[in-house]
């Protein structure tokens, strides 16, 4: 007999079924909970809701594993490139070589922008961050695109949105860093491949060509892979409750870029370099800011650890540690604040505070340090973070609209004042 579970109401007896995925993850299905009771969950920050059932990323956050399409990280990033692994998430299996080289030269047909784009950067000021121009810039490809306005048109058309977006966004985000600098903008070159393409964007000059290392090109594509998919979180929920919607691709994936700015998801890894820094200039005492994080009274938490899911370790916080030492001695880079970030995570390891709450350093702990190792300035960490999680936002969005699933719509407990009669301003 399959398992049920049963809710006990007012003295009545209440069944719903059980549901269990191909990992064993079970969950209680609720579906008809208020048609049948009249009541509602209520389950603050979503932290025992499964809002789907997906079959795109699994993770163990207690024995830390996570699996795409049920490859295992640690394998993929050792071995696949970028674009295998956004093929994979997006189509369901592993390309063949035919299939690669198609989606590959399908991608690099669509790397240009619209030459009246760049219109839009100029009027952006020279700070602008670059995510709010990133998310602007995404958003801004449906007015280009109008066909790409219904997401239901056909295969073809949901295709090619997917194509273009994953051809363009990194132009945009590099123009986003070159606009910064107020540096001429750098044109795609479709000999490269995405990775090198993308560092040619940000750091060639119309007088001198950059020369792409191998080693800069092996660690962005590692960074990419790690960052490309990772279940319901903040932004990927908010990828699929906006397109639950219907609105078009590039206005969702903009709500993406949106939801990842936040310090508390993508933003971590900018603001994990800026707290290092901080330390750094503050004399390096890692005790006191440990203390700092301890202390109820004060709002500083120690950026880059502890994860929603993760309560043991980060699976790609392993990976990336090790790519962090890797890319620092090959590219001969002496950096302090990986001497700081080291004895932070040694000191919060073994502090009862951090033990007991199951504060691990997240993916965002070392990731900060390789960019800073790649050249790529502060600001654009999350940008990256963006470029990576690009193909999973899509995978989602696509297993979404194509499962046919409602809009997303949650429900509330009210709790503000009864029915009262409206008064006359002159007699409040
Ligand atoms: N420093 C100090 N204390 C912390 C930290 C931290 N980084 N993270 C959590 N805590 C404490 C928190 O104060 C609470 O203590 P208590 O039980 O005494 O009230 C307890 O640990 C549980 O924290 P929570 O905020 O209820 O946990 P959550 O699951 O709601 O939040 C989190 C998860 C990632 C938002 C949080 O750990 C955090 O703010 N970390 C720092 C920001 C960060 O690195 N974010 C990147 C996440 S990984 C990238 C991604 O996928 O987005």
């Amino acid at each position: 007999m399959s398992e049920t579970a049963k809710i006990e109401l007012n003295g009545k007896m209440y069944e719903f079924p059980v549901v269990e995925g191909t990992e064993n993850e079970k969950a209680i299905d609720i579906t008809k909970l208020r048609q049948e009771t009249g009541y509602i969950t209520i389950d603050s920050g979503y932290k025992n809701t499964g809002a789907t059932l997906s079959a795109i990323t699994f993770l163990d956050g207690e024995e830390g594993i996570l699996h795409y399409r049920g490859y295992p990280i640690e394998q993929l990033a050792e071995k696949a490139s970028f674009i295998e692994v956004a093929y994979l998430l997006i189509y369901g299996s592993l390309p063949t070589q035919a299939q690669l080289d198609d989606f590959t030269s399908n991608i690099t047909k669509h790397t240009l922008v619209h030459e009246d784009m760049k219109q839009f950067f100029e009027a952006y000021p020279a700070k602008a961050h670059p995510m709010g121009v990133l998310s602007s810039m995404i958003c801004s490809l449906s007015t280009f695109y109008p066909e790409s306005l219904d997401p239901n048109r056909s295969p073809e058309a949901k295709n090619l949105t997917i194509l273009r977006l994953l051809a363009k966004l990194p132009t945009l985000a590099a123009w986003a860093y070159k606009n910064s600098m107020r540096h001429p903008f750098m044109y795609p070159k479709n000999g490269y491949d995405y990775c090198k393409n993308f560092m040619h964007m940000m750091f060639a000059m119309p007088t001198e060509d950059y020369d792409v290392d191998p080693v800069v090109v092996d660690a962005l594509n590692k960074l990419l892979i790690l960052h490309a998919d990772h279940e319901q979180n903040c932004s990927t929920s908010t990828v699929r409750i906006v397109g639950s919607s219907q609105a078009n691709l590039y206005a969702t994936i903009s709500a993406g870029i949106s939801a990842l700015w936040g310090p508390l998801h993508g933003g971590a890894n900018q603001a994990v370099i800026e707290m290092l820094e901080k330390i750094h200039n503050d004399g390096g005492d890692v005790d006191k800011w440990v203390l700092k994080a301890k202390d109820k009274d004060d709002s500083f938490r120690l950026m880059g650890f502890g994860h929603r899911v993760y309560k043991n370790f980060d699976p790609r916080a392993t990976i990336i540690k090790k790519a962090c030492d890797d890319v620092l001695e090959k590219l001969q880079i002496n950096d302090p604040l990986l001497a700081i970030a080291k004895k932070l995570e040694k000191v919060a390891l073994e502090d009862e505070y951090f033990k007991s709450r199951s504060l691990y350093p997240n993916v965002d702990f070392y990731s900060g340090i390789i960019y800073r190792a790649l050249g790529i300035p502060t600001e654009m960490f999350t940008v990256m973070f963006a470029l990576g999680r690009l193909p999973g936002w899509i995978a989602q969005w696509k297993e979404m609209i194509e499962g046919g699933e409602p809009i997303g719509r949650p429900r509330q407990i009210y709790t503000g004042a009864t029915t009262r009669d409206y008064v006359e301003i002159n007699k409040r």
